[in-house]
């Protein structure tokens, strides 16, 4: 339980349970990237149409979602979506390149910030509402249906490099030379970050989780200024107007600045990396619930190896809220037959 929150009220789904402070036993089981392209019904899909096509069509981003859910009976259902969907909506050009990953417009300047108009993001993200919306009709009961946003910082990352980097330098410079630019950036992104998870909860998401996949580059003033103050912000606001709604935070690689985090952002729940050691954490930050956190890699594994691996995580974090999860996305050329593996290992008593 969040010691800053007032008692979230319970719920029957276990993965709600567990996001709401409760020891649930066995843990419940989602995995990040759990609708991809290690899964052959997901590929057929991507003949189809382009991956922004796939998450702007409701009939798509459904079926893409119930996937992972109908071959493995995971806890928790993720909306199948992008966290580059807010600056496309905003404006910034986006497309999504085989081989190379997203490619955007990239933001360098005042006039480059001035052309996108946060006001877009309301009607061009309302397909995503939808589909949270039927989703939250077409999936068992027992499942939770996850919404989620990049955090302000990460998404800021790919604005500014205008996609993938290996060290984000240019994001890193503009901090350095043009904070004054770099503060709006992270301000616009906060506030649209904001109000798009109150919508993605108002058309059916039961919980969120902010994606800072790279929080850990920052030293630890930056850390502070546009990773966690951003993440506090999204949180209250929140809270305010769904008190009752969990938020799961992944500050990826932050090291020893997750307690920080986990102290003032405010969020119920840490998803951890696959650096985190389970039981050292436990003990470092108390009262939040605890999600993750295998190497994704483990899954090419498989067999006893893997099971070892997952009932090693699982029992160190027993009698603590734990949601079972990856310390990152599931790879693609993961055997599929390992992830339903997988499940019933976290399962098996
Ligand atoms: O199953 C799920 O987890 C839900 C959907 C989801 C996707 N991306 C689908 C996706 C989620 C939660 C994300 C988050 C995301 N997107 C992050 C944060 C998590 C992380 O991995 O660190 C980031 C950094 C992105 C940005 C992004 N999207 C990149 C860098 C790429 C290219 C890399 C790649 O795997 O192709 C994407 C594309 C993307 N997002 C795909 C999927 C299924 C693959 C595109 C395709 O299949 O055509």
């Amino acid at each position: 339980m969040n010691s800053e929150n007032a008692p979230l009220s319970p719920s029957s789904k276990p993965l709600l349970r567990a996001l709401k402070g409760e020891a649930v036993w066995p843990p419940p089981v989602w995995l990040m990237r759990q609708a991809g392209r290690y899964l052959p019904e997901f590929r057929a899909m991507r003949d189809k149409a382009d991956f922004l096509t796939r998450c702007m069509t409701p009939d798509m981003a459904e079926e893409l979602t119930l996937q992972p859910i109908r071959r493995y009976g995971m806890d928790g259902a993720i909306l199948f979506s992008d966290i580059l969907i807010l600056p496309w909506a905003m404006g910034q050009s986006l497309e999504f390149i085989d081989g190379r990953g997203p490619v955007l417009g990239a933001i360098r300047s005042q006039a480059d910030l001035e052309k996108l108009d946060p006001k877009r993001v309301q009607d061009a993200t309302a397909p995503v509402r939808e589909t949270l919306s039927r989703l939250s009709k077409s999936l068992p009961d027992v499942t939770t249906l996850l919404g989620f946003a990049g955090s302000p910082f990460t998404v800021a990352c790919y604005m500014v490099e205008g996609g993938g980097s290996r060290d984000f330098a240019n994001t890193r410079k503009m901090m350095q030379t043009d904070p004054a630019l770099f503060d709006r950036l992270i301000e616009t992104l906060t506030i649209s970050t904001a109000e798009m998870l109150c919508g993605q909860i108002e058309a059916g998401g039961e919980a969120v989780m902010l994606f800072d996949s790279w929080a850990g580059i920052l030293p630890p003033n930056a850390f502070r200024r546009y990773v966690i103050e951003p993440t506090r912000q999204i949180v209250r606001h929140i809270q305010e107007k769904h008190p009752n709604t969990p938020i799961i935070g992944f500050p990826r690689l932050g090291g020893i600045m997750i307690r920080e985090y986990a102290e003032k952002t405010g969020v119920n729940t840490l998803a951890l990396d696959t650096v985190a050691d389970p039981a050292q954490i436990a003990e470092l930050v108390p009262n939040v619930t605890l999600q993750g956190n295998m190497d994704p890699m483990v899954l090419f594994s498989g067999g006893e190896a893997m099971v070892r691996e997952a009932q090693g995580i699982r029992d160190a974090l027993r009698g603590r809220s734990h949601v079972f999860n990856l310390g990152h996305g599931v790879m693609q050329h993961t055997p599929p037959e390992n992830v339903g593996a997988l499940v019933e290992a976290v399962r098996a008593i």
